[in-house]
């Protein structure tokens, strides 16, 4: 079959090296794992991911409606903040709801009644490279932080999440903060039946301590009595999926820069956000340099600046590596730009097309 670029290419077989570590520390560590749908929510392939994991986590109402309708398993929903509105729908959809303040839990519990409850707990303490994305960072919104707050709210809750890392591959520190989070609440954490310990824990990074990782996950829960959750985005899909693109232009500015037929932008915003570079592999042999840049009318719309093999030409296939997480459902379309498709690799080697975006697809998103 002859695609057309751009398109995000995703490999179930890769999916699956990961769900597969997913699986073992599920079953040797009685955790559940919930998929956090903010990273990664296309659904063509929630039909593998729910074979290995337990559920959906979600940051509004429409996630909370996706985890219910296509992933099917359970359902937790979380929001910085719920409106009146969408907390009286969220009993069709959840199991579980998690507020992240007093004032939201007081409000709205009496909606909520049938489920089970929890409340966001911020600890003070965090993992993250990034202060946009620090969820202990100066002034955070992010879960309740006073201690005597959480204990009056006690009579109304039975869980509690908390979420303190990003892109975390130190198992030493998570571990610390774990025993830091176990000391800190031990009172609290006494009196509840689960405890979602959050995302961003890089455990499908090559040579992660897996082991170790079980070990203290299992501790934690049988020291407390407790249902433990992980609610992974990043970590299921690192690796398992690409964005093919082409060049389409290649001008000279004191070096040479090739342009894509897609943008940082629009196409995988978190290069720009977080000031990263794509993960394009340089060649052995630098012989070729290249700024590989999008087309969207942004000056600072850069993927990055590579070695190639040979020389590039118009026309020439670029595939940006490990392009799933927080870059699909983040796509937009800005400068009008073409959206790329969506394409599956099956487990058995055969590519599916999913889905292209059309001018209609365009016209409708706006008014
Ligand atoms: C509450 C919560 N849970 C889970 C996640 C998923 O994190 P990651 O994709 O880093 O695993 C996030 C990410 O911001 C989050 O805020």
């Amino acid at each position: 079959m002859k695609l057309k670029t751009p398109y995000y290419l995703i490999d179930e077989s890769k999916l699956l090296k990961n769900l597969k570590i997913i699986d073992y520390l599920r079953k040797n560590s009685n955790t559940k794992f919930v998929l956090a749908l903010k990273c990664f929510s296309s659904w063509c392939v929630f039909g593998l991911i729910r074979k290995y994991m337990d559920g959906t986590t979600s940051s509004s109402l429409y996630e909370v409606k996706l985890g219910y309708e296509k992933f099917k398993k359970e359902v937790h929903a979380y929001s910085v903040a719920f409106s009146e509105d969408e907390i009286k729908e969220i009993p069709k959809y959840a199991d579980k709801v998690i507020f992240n303040s007093i004032s939201q839990l007081k409000r709205f519990h009496k909606y909520v009644r049938q489920l089970k409850i929890g409340i966001r707990i911020n600890p003070g303490i965090s993992y993250s490279q990034y202060d946009l994305a620090d969820p202990a960072r100066r002034y955070s919104r992010l879960g309740v932080i006073n201690k005597s707050d959480i204990l009056s709210a006690l009579k109304f809750i039975n869980g509690a999440m908390f979420h303190f890392n990003c892109e975390n591959d130190n198992f030493e520190n998570f571990s610390k903060s774990l025993d830091f989070i176990a000391y800190k609440y031990e009172n609290i954490l006494k009196r509840l039946k689960w405890v979602s310990l959050g995302g961003g824990i890089y455990f499908t990074k090559k040579d992660y301590p897996i082991e170790n990782l079980c070990k203290k996950l299992k501790d934690f829960a049988n020291a407390f009595n407790l249902q433990v959750y992980l609610e992974p985005g990043e970590a299921v899909i690192t690796e398992a999926g690409i964005l093919v693109t082409k060049v389409l232009d290649i001008v000279y500015n004191k070096i040479d820069i090739a342009i894509l037929d897609v943008s940082t932008e629009a196409h995988m915003l978190d290069l720009l956000v977080y000031r990263t570079e794509a993960k394009i592999k340089n060649a052995k042999r630098k012989n070729f340099r290249y700024m590989i840049a999008g087309r969207s009318c942004l000056a600072g719309d850069i993927f990055g600046t590579f070695y190639f093999e040979r020389k590039l030409k118009i026309g020439d296939i670029i595939k940006i590596p490990d392009a799933l997480g927080y870059s699909i459902v983040k796509k937009n379309w800005f400068n009008g730009l073409i959206m790329p498709s969506i394409v599956v690799k099956k487990l058995d080697g055969s590519i599916k097309f999913i889905k292209s975006f059309s001018y209609e697809d365009y016209l409708n998103s706006l008014s």
